[in-house]
């Protein structure tokens, strides 16, 4: 059985995913160009993106990883509602940090996050996400880089998860609702 079985339709391909880090790590490597560049990857979503991400930047970077979790449901508002279950492991006093996302959703995790990352003395707090669903926004938050705009749709692949699967997926499609409705 194959994980394709249970996707209705490819959102994004490999060949368009590719191209697109490729365009995403120039930019970068060019704007940090002479600065103190730390990726910061939320797992575990981002997995994957950050592994390619890092790969398309030419300039010297650190890297680190954290693991957060949103509380509550989707009524929730956007005051102090992530919980750090795994911190990051170094210091971000005078780095530039870019925040490694696969999805930026109703904005709530890194509307909480940015700002205890800032109260680390950083240099400075941006976001790169593969995707960005702006339709489902709830806190005033936006990317400062993006890949590609999607709609409200079930998607899943290159590091998005249904119940923790189809993350390993090599391109971004949209799940069969007969998949979650059963
Ligand atoms: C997903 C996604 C983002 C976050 C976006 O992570 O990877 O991290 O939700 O949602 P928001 O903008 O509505 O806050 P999830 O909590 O599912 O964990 P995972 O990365 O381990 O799948
Ligand atoms: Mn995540
Ligand atoms: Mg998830």
């Amino acid at each position: 059985m194959s994980m394709n079985d249970d996707i209705l339709k490819v959102l994004v391909s490999e060949e368009e995913l590719k191209a697109k880090v490729a365009e995403l790590g120039a930019q970068i490597s060019k704007d940090y160009e002479g600065r103190n560049l730390v990726l910061v990857s939320i797992l575990k979503g981002s997995v994957v993106f950050m592994a390619d991400l890092m790969r398309a930047v030419s300039i010297p970077c650190s890297i680190d990883f954290m693991v957060v979790s949103s509380y509550g449901g989707g009524n929730t508002t956007s005051t102090g509602l992530v919980k750090i279950i795994k911190d990051l492991d170094g210091d971000l006093s005078g780095k530039d940090v870019l925040i490694v996302e696969d999805i930026l959703d109703t904005g709530i995790t890194l509307s909480n996050l940015v700002p205890m990352l800032k109260m680390r003395n950083p240099n400075s707090v941006k976001i790169c996400t593969i995707l960005d669903k702006p339709s489902r926004r709830k806190a005033d938050i936006a990317p400062d880089y993006e890949g590609f705009a999607v709609p409200d749709e079930f998607v899943v692949g290159y590091g998005l998860d249904y119940d923790e699967k189809y993350r390993n997926l090599p391109y971004i499609g949209v799940l069969k609702p007969s998949v979650y409705e059963k």
